[in-house]
């Protein structure tokens, strides 16, 4: 857990409990996930989160460790402005939740969910079967956004927080889950495979051992839909297509906004297309992406090419078959 969040966690306990029960209680939040009820009351500044232990080795990996840190950096610096700025980013977060929505049931998992902004946008689609979410990143304190973006969606029902990754098994029980969604997330890069702190294998075969781990989660006949850009792609475009978007609509304190902060946002994604050129990201066509899942134990059921994202983004829905 990082060291600020677990800092604040303890002294919140440590006023209404002694020394002892602070520690016992810390125990018990690291080895369950525990749900979170979503009221109207106020939204809790630090939420507990559960830290999977996989993912506490596999940061101690040089590599791995540097790719999370540009993560938790991209995330800080131009998460907020694409979700906020950003009609190319949300058109697409849009097409995703009304593309997946005819499959959702009680039990939903958002790989690489960030602020928790296509969640909202899912249950402000069509969500309300939706009663329990697991929100998986790499990134605690995005992590620690997720409730209040769900609360001002107006959802009103469970949320787990999980700081966990695509590159190791997931902490969730098998055969549990009706859908599992990755908008522009975490399947993207599961580009490494750990097993006990170890790499086992990466680039194509850690996805297919991650695709194979997301069939396990899912409960027979359960979905997996995902929305990642094809290959190569030009962040360029996808910040031309938001200012003239927001130039087209008269948005000029939007464009002050994507103005400032828009070109820092790129040169802060380049990271992206190193771990793609690396092998270690998957920006994959549509047919590609049906091989991997036929390989994984799914089939495609719907998919969409080049019409979102500055024509750049891809949408695949599958089936465990
Ligand atoms: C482009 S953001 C998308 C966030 C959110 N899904 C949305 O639609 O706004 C990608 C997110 O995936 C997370 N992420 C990156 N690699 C991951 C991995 N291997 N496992 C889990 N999450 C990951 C990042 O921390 C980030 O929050």
């Amino acid at each position: 857990m990082a060291h600020a969040h677990h800092r604040k966690i303890m002294e919140r306990l440590g006023r209404r409990m002694s020394p002892q029960k602070v520690s016992e209680e810390l125990k018990r939040r690291r080895t369950k996930i525990r749900f979170h009820r979503i009221t109207d009351e106020l939204v809790e500044d630090s939420p507990e989160f559960f830290e999977s232990p996989e993912f506490k080795r596999l940061r101690k990996n040089s590599q791995v460790r540097g790719f999370i840190r540009d993560f938790w950096e991209w995330n800080e610096k131009v998460l907020w402005l694409l979700n906020s700025t950003s009609h190319p980013y949300i058109e697409l977060q849009e097409q995703l939740a009304k593309m997946v929505s005819p499959y959702l049931g009680e039990t939903l998992v958002d790989l690489g969910c960030g602020a928790g902004n296509f969640c909202a946008r899912l249950f402000e689609t069509n969500g309300h079967q939706v009663k329990k979410i697991f929100a998986v990143d790499i990134d605690w304190k995005s992590l620690s956004q997720v409730p209040q973006t769900l609360k001002d969606s107006g959802y009103r029902q469970g949320v787990a927080l999980v700081q966990s990754s695509t590159m190791s098994e997931l902490p969730i029980w098998n055969n549990s889950a009706d859908c599992v969604v990755s908008s522009l997330g975490g399947i993207m890069y599961a580009g490494w495979w750990f097993e006990n702190g170890e790499i086992v294998c990466d680039s194509k075969k850690a996805l297919l051992r991650c695709l194979a781990d997301i069939n396990r989660v899912l409960k027979p006949g359960g979905y997996l839909a995902v929305s990642s850009p094809g290959p190569n792609p030009d962040w360029g475009a996808v910040l031309r297509d938001s200012l003239w978007y927001l130039i087209k609509n008269f948005n000029l304190k939007g464009l002050y906004r994507a103005l400032s902060g828009g070109f820092k946002a790129k040169k802060l994604s380049a990271f992206m297309n190193q771990v793609e050129q690396e092998g270690h990201a998957h920006y994959l066509s549509v047919d590609d992406w049906q091989d991997l899942l036929k390989q994984s134990g799914f089939e495609l059921v719907e998919s969409s090419s080049g019409q979102y994202y500055a024509k750049q983004g891809v949408i695949v829905v599958a089936r465990k078959i």
